[in-house]
């Protein structure tokens, strides 16, 4: 094990934060609370992880839920997609592994979502197997740490630096290891004005003592956002209001929203009206246009989401429901799994 690596736990021994998941050596939570972590910071992550692992406690009961329950619970981390297959792979753990959570490398990252990063995390945390972990805070301590300028975000930057994490990952404790140069990442090696003057591996950092810690890492920046319009027609009758359930390969498949009409461009209301979907919805009655919300943006991994709520009333029923909407009480609308875009605007206009 390298000096500085002696050092690096030391720290981590002293600096690392509490959290509910750590020690206790159960895959299923440790599991949980990694996916968890991919996509929000750890206090918010906190809130999450009690209340799934309170209705959850293990895996066979996360395997008997449906869909939509954990769907309601993750409601607001967004990448639901996460949760939809951590629940089809609790399915799997219950029938194919008999209810008892894998434990190799080989077996979890056969899971459904799980990748090198959840795999690795899972074997070493839970079972002390030797795989690196290599997130965006590996990434970037790594890249200063030992001087690597090959993009991070580009394959063969994180190649690179997976390949050195696995050199490097000591044979005792891996999973400890792997924790401790993650919390070096969150709470020293930041990514804008990283606290060096605390960081217990100054003295062999690259970027350090070259003065680089602000140019390194260096990334493309290719990630392509795609930029969408997303006209809402919010539909009211009496004291119903007309959602969908989102299906299909498209984002939050598996929520609710509501009818809507894309469109490619930014369109006015006026013009909305004009169209042929807003004509074929209101065929057989007349929508009252009762209020329009101002633009909302949202930005996911990929994509920029533009989006408008036109709130109608209706006295006579559609003629036929757009695909995959239904009509539920107004007042129960908070029952139902919904992105937090959709959360936003009720909390205002409900
Ligand atoms: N970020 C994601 N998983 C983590 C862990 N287990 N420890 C510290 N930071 C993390």
């Amino acid at each position: 094990m390298s000096d500085w690596s002696h050092k690096l736990l030391k720290w981590y021994e002293i600096n690392k934060r509490e959290m509910p998941w750590r020690g206790i050596g159960d895959p299923y939570k440790i599991w949980l609370s990694e996916v968890i972590l991919q996509q929000t910071r750890v206090n918010q992550g906190w809130n999450y992880y009690n209340r799934f692992t309170e209705k959850y406690p293990t895996v066979t009961k996360l395997a008997a839920a449906s869909e939509h329950d954990v769907l309601k619970l993750w409601q607001g981390l967004g990448y639901y997609s996460r949760a939809r297959n951590m629940h089809h792979a609790a399915k799997e753990i219950a029938t194919k592994h008999k209810g008892k959570f894998p434990a190799d490398y080989e077996s979890i990252r056969a899971l459904k979502g799980v990748g090198d990063y959840t795999a690795a995390a899972i074997s070493s945390i839970a079972y002390n197997l030797p795989y690196p972990v290599v997130d965006g805070n590996v990434l970037r301590v790594y890249s200063r740490v030992l001087g690597i300028s090959t993009p991070i975000d580009s394959n063969e930057g994180k190649k690179k630096i997976w390949e050195a994490a696995g050199e490097l990952l000591p044979d005792k404790n891996p999973g400890t290891y792997n924790q401790a140069i993650m919390e070096l990442g969150s709470l020293c090696c930041t990514p804008k004005n990283p606290n060096c003057e605390e960081c217990p591996i100054q003295a062999a950092c690259y970027a350090f003592t070259h003065k680089l810690t602000d140019k390194l890492p260096i990334k493309t920046g290719k990630t392509k956002v795609r930029e969408r319009y997303l006209n809402y027609v919010v539909i009211t009758c009496g004291t119903k209001v007309l959602i969908r359930h989102r299906q299909g390969k498209d984002i939050w498949k598996g929520m609710y929203d509501f009818a809507c009409i894309e469109t490619e461009k930014a369109v006015s209301t006026e013009k909305l009206v004009k169209s042929k979907e807003w004509k074929e919805l209101f065929a057989t009655t007349k929508p009252v246009i009762e209020q329009v919300s101002e633009a909302y943006t949202h930005i996911l991994s990929h994509q920029k989401l533009n989006a408008n709520f036109i709130q109608i009333k209706i006295s006579k029923p559609l003629k036929t429901v757009p695909e995959g909407c239904i009509w539920i009480e107004k007042k129960k609308i908070d029952k139902y799994a919904l992105p937090r875009l959709i959360d936003n605007y009720i909390s205002k206009y409900f």
